[in-house]
């Protein structure tokens, strides 16, 4: 029979297209369409670079085929094809040789990040890319308010999407791909993730609308196109993305979300949620947010006015005048006694969202914590991660 090739392919229902795989691969050999992020198998050598970064999973995925999956035929894929049969002995031992071959290389590669994500257990099953930036949903926009004061130095909005008779469904945690028309003829503006911040049900309940949270960047394309918006502006959408940065619906879940500025998003789809489906559920929700100032905060009146028996809050400023810079992690390390009950329970979610800087800084608070309470952060955090209770989305 002809020679066998373990092929290296990405999931396209699990994917996000965040390209960090594309950027990370040192040899060029992932390359990305409007619809599917792909592996050109003619060039990867499985040095597995692409592996630890990708904050999904999808990158993880192989198939033994006789003739390579080209890329042209990935492009095409709603979701990855089965292992073809190759009804040959041999290809029993090659599988086995190349699949020890390659565990060992993915050990290594997941031996920083402690394995692929894993979703929480009782999540509900997520709608995943239902629609790609070349057959995108149109979202009619509902309102574009600023969440910022007027005189803050960040512009951050809050922006309703509504989908009107198209079926959209999302869950608390997933993100929606938006590409801003192009206005000149360089080419196609990449596309943007934004993570939804209302809950499953829609920014109104029953509405078929959704919720964003928008910071304006300096010569962002995308985030002055949407900031730019106003009511009645149609915009294209695709997705949803994300199968495992997603809420457990247990009630009895506690939620640790820590987070700055617009990581925000997907908590208030959290809190929403909570508050809706389940307001008095035994499981707790700690909230530890960062920003400049109160002005600087985007929901800062709302949450301020949601009850400390649903969300126990922690609204933690950097740039208060005549105040020490306070970050979240430092918030947290005075409250590493509450923060190690919680994470002493088997029924404890971690969910991290926003600024990369903030990781490393998190990552302290909580070896710090965990050394003074009996606890080895480690050994907790490889527990909660396999067991889809932690979760990281920085950027
Ligand atoms: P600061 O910029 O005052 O140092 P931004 O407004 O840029 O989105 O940031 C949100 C908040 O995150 C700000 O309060 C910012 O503080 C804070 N921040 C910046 N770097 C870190 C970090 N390494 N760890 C935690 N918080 C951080």
């Amino acid at each position: 029979m002809d020679s066998l090739l373990k092929q290296h392919l990405i999931d396209p229902e699990i994917c996000i297209r965040c390209y960090t795989c594309e950027e990370t691969c040192p040899i060029d050999a992932i390359t990305h369409n409007d619809d599917n992020v792909v592996v050109d198998a003619d060039k990867c050598n499985y040095c597995m670079d692409c592996i630890a970064p990708c904050p999904t999973g999808s990158i993880d995925n192989w198939r033994l085929v006789t003739k390579s999956y080209s890329i042209e035929q990935q492009f095409e894929w709603q979701e990855l094809p089965d292992q073809e049969d190759l009804g040959d002995a041999d290809s029993g031992a090659l599988n086995e040789a190349l699949d020890k071959e390659i565990s060992d290389l993915l050990e290594h590669a997941h031996s920083g990040t402690g394995g692929k994500p894993i979703a929480p257990e009782s999540a509900a099953q997520p709608s995943i890319n239902l629609y790609s930036t070349s057959k995108p949903a149109i979202a009619t926009v509902q309102g574009n308010y600023r969440l910022t004061d007027e005189d803050a130095p960040t512009d951050v909005r809050h922006l309703i999407l509504n989908f009107g008779e198209t079926v959209f469904p999302i869950l608390e945690g997933q993100s929606i791909g938006v590409v801003p028309p192009t206005n000149n003829t360089s080419g196609a503006n990449p596309i943007r993730l934004y993570s939804v911040s209302s809950p499953r049900d829609g920014e109104k309940q029953n509405a078929n609308n959704i919720a964003l949270t928008v910071k304006r960047e300096e010569h962002g394309a995308c985030s002055n196109y949407l900031c730019n918006l106003t009511k009645g502006d149609l915009v294209e959408v695709s997705g949803p993305f994300g199968g495992t940065f997603l809420m457990p619906n247990d009630p009895n879940s506690n939620i640790i979300m820590i987070c700055t500025g617009t990581g925000s998003a997907p908590f208030r789809a959290f809190t929403e949620r909570r508050r809706r489906a389940a307001p008095g559920a035994p499981g707790k929700l700690m909230l530890f947010f960062g920003a400049r100032t109160p002005a600087e905060l985007p929901y800062f009146g709302p949450l301020n006015k949601l009850s400390s028996d649903l969300l126990e809050k922690h609204l933690v400023f950097s740039r208060l005048e005549n105040e020490p810079k306070e970050y979240v992690q430092d918030r947290m390390t005075a409250h590493a006694e509450a923060i190690c009950t919680l994470l002493k329970n088997e029924k404890t979610h971690m969910y991290i969202c926003g600024l990369k800087g903030m990781e490393q800084g998190v990552e302290d608070a909580l070896e710090e914590a965990c050394f003074h309470h009996s606890l080895t952060w480690s050994d907790v955090k490889q527990n909660m991660r396999s067991s889809g209770r932690y979760h990281v989305e920085t950027y």
